[in-house]
């Protein structure tokens, strides 16, 4: 497939990322997973990573999202697993989960349910959580604040307008 070398990574998107990954100490950092994947969120970590292979997930057959990635990403340094992130292996040692507008789709593939999906994302054996929920999502807050209470804290939180007009609330978890 041709790359689509006219697209661009949103410049609201790249400097909401940035700031959110610049309080993680990534000296470290071995394995980074993009939960609920995309072109942007991809591009963005191949970016910072060159020196890793991203791991991006996307529910099964979601050709949305997987022919962009393929047809934007000129970075070559990822992959895409096709798989419900209820299936996860909750074993997998991770470093940085970015979940980048997942929870708004929490609901749309195979009938999985909110809390279910908060509290896999959750269960996650990683250091850090990546956070971008869009406001017109409505992800329930009480939920998520308890699930990250019970789990670590925040430490550092980002409200942004993208081009589009999209109030854009992003968060970084360090995990406990
Ligand atoms: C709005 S898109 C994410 C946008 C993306 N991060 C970007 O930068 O373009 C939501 C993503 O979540 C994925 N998704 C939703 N439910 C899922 C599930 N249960 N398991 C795995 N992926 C899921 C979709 O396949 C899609 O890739």
């Amino acid at each position: 497939m041709e790359t689509n070398s006219n697209w661009q990574i949103s410049e609201v998107q790249r400097k909401l990322l940035g700031s959110l990954f610049s309080v993680i100490e990534d000296n470290d950092v071995k394995n980074v997973f993009d939960i609920g994947s995309g072109r942007t969120s991809i591009q963005y970590l191949t970016d910072r990573y060159k020196n890793l292979v991203i791991t991006g997930i996307v529910f099964p057959g979601d050709a949305r999202k997987i022919d962009p990635i393929k047809e934007c990403v000129t970075n070559t340094n990822y992959e895409i697993i096709e798989q419900d992130i209820m299936h996860f292996d909750e074993n997998q040692e991770i470093d940085i989960v970015l979940a980048h507008l997942f929870l708004g789709e929490a609901e749309q593939f195979a009938e999985n349910k909110f809390p279910k999906i908060l509290e896999k994302l959750f269960s996650l054996k990683t250091k850090y959580i990546v956070m971008v929920n869009l406001e017109r999502d409505n992800i329930n807050q009480d939920l998520l604040l308890a699930e990250i209470n019970k789990r670590g804290k925040i430490i550092k939180s980002e409200r942004v307008v993208s081009e589009s007009g999209d109030v854009c609330l992003g968060m970084t978890i360090k995990l406990t």
